[in-house]
C-alpha cells in the first residue's frame, strides 16, 4: 500500500519508548506520537544503569507506553501495518522485554513483526528529520556508542572506525561523578565548562597520531582523575574555578578529538566522491553545543552539509525505531516469532 503506519518500541537501555510514525510514499515521514519514559531517577543513587532494575521497569512500563503512543496518535492497533522493535544491541533484559511485548501485540493482532538494530535506528534518523538521501556520513556519539558509518541504504552501513574503549558520553558521565556534578554528566559538564579555561589543564588527545578513524576516551578519564587528585593533594580541595577549568579542559579534548577524526572520516568518505557530501550526527553527545559547533566548522571547511537532528531525536526514542521499521517494511523485511533479542549486534 502507499501509506505505511508503524508502531515502534525501544527498551534497550534506560528509556522505555513507544512511537507511531506514518509515511505516504515519497513524502516526508510524520511522527504521529512519541512517548519516552526515562529511568534517570530510578538509577540515580547507583551512579549508573542497573540492568536488573532497568529490565523490570521496562516490563512494567511498556504496556502503558504503547497505550499512550496509540492514544496520542488517535489510532488503534488495527490501524497499523506492522510492529517494529529494537532487537539489539543493548542490555539483554530490556531488549527482551521489548521483543516479548512486540511479539504479543503482533500475535494478538496478526501484524507483521520487524526487528530493528538500535544503531540503525540512530543512523537513519537524519532521513526521518531532514529527508536526506543515501549515501551520507554518520557520526554516532552517545553514552554507549561512538562510531563513524557510511549509510548507503536502510540495511547497508559501512563502519569506518569507532571507539576502542569508552564512549564519549560515558567519559562525560564519569567526569561529572569525579567532580561531584549531577547526572547525566554531559549537560552539567558543559555548563561548568562555560566558566572555565580550557588551557589551564591539558588533557590527552589519544590516537590523533594514527591516520584511522578510531578513537579512545578511557585515558581521558584517568588523566582527569589524576589531575583532580593532584589539586586536592596540593590545596586540600577543589575550588569552583578548578572544577570549571577541569571541565573546560576535558570538554576541549573531546571536541578536538571528534573534530580531527571527523575530518579524517570525511576525507575517506569523499573518496566515494558524492557530489553533495552530507554529514549527520546522532546520539546524546550530539547535544553538546561545543561539539556541534566544531563539527559544523569541519563540514564547512570540507564543503559538506551538516545535519544535527533535534535533541529529542538524537537521544534514545522509539520514533527512530518506527521509522527504521518503515524503511525495512518497504524493502520487504519481516521477522517471525523466532526472532531473538541480541545483546551484541554490530551493524
Ligand atoms: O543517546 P543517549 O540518550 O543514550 C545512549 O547512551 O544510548 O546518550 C546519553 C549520553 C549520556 O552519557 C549523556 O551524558 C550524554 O549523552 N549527553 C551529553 C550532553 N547531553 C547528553 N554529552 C555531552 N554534552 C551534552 N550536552
Ligand atoms: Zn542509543
Amino acid at each position: 500500500s502507499q501509506t505505511v503506519t508503524i508502531l515502534g518500541l525501544e527498551s534497550s537501555c534506560d528509556d522505555t519508548a513507544a512511537a507511531v510514525v506514518r509515511q505516504t510514499v515519497s513524502a516526508r515521514a510524520e511522527i504521529l506520537s512519541s512517548v519516552v519514559f526515562g529511568q534517570t531517577e530510578l538509577h540515580s543513587q547507583f551512579g549508573g544503569v542497573v540492568p536488573e532494575l532497568a529490565a523490570r521497569a521496562h516490563a512494567e512500563k511498556l504496556d502503558q507506553c504503547v497505550r499512550l503512543a496509540l492514544q496520542n496518535a488517535a489510532l488503534s492497533l488495527t490501524d497499523l501495518d506492522a510492529i517494529a522493535v529494537t532487537a539489539g544491541p543493548g542490555l539483554i533484559g530490556g531488549v527482551l522485554s521489548g521483543v516479548m511485548c512486540a511479539k504479543g501485540l503482533s500475535a494478538a493482532c496478526g501484524l507483521p513483526l520487524i526487528g530493528i538494530n538500535h544503531l540503525a535506528g540512530h543512523a537513519l534518523t537524519p532521513r526521518l528529520t531532514d529527508g536526506i538521501d543515501f549515501p551520507y556520513l554518520m557520526l554516532l556519539v552517545s553514552g554507549g556508542h561512538c562510531q563513524y558509518l557510511i549509510a548507503r541504504g536502510s540495511d547497508e552501513f559501512v563502519r569506518l572506525g569507532g571507539t576502542i574503549d569508552d564512549a564519549p558520553g560515558e567519559a562525560f558521565d564519569k567526569t561529572a561523578r569525579l567532580l561531584g556534578l549531577a547526572q547525566p554528566g554531559g549537560p552539567s559538564v558543559q555548563a561548568e565548562a562555560r566558566n572555565g579555561d580550557p588551557n589551564r589543564y591539558r588533557f590527552p588527545r589519544p590516537l590523533l597520531d594514527r591516520q584511522d578513524c578510531n578513537l579512545s576516551f578511557s585515558g581521558l578519564k584517568t588523566a582527569l582523575m589524576r589531575q583532580r587528585d593532584q589539586i586536592v593533594t596540593q590545596k586540600g580541595g577543589l575550588t569552583r574555578q578548578d572544577r570549571a577549568d577541569l571541565c573546560a579542559g576535558f570538554q576541549q579534548a573531546v571536541v578536538d578529538v571528534l573534530a580531527e577524526k571527523t575530518r579524517r572520516a570525511l576525507r575517506l568518505y569523499l573518496q566515494e566522491a558524492p557530489t553533495r557530501p552530507t554529514v549527520a550526527v546522532a546520539g546524546g553527545v550530539a547535544a553538546n553545543t561545543e561539539i556541534r559547533m566544531a563539527l559544523r566548522l569541519v563540514c564547512a571547511e570540507a564543503g559538506a552539509e551538516f545535519i544535527a537532528p533535534p535533541l529529542d531525536l538524537c537521544t534514545d526514542n522509539a520514533a527512530m525505531i518506527a521509522y527504521a521499521g518503515i524503511e525495512r517494511f518497504r524493502s520487504g523485511a519481516r521477522d517471525g516469532m523466532d526472532m531473538t533479542a541480541r545483546p551484541r549486534w554490530p551493524l
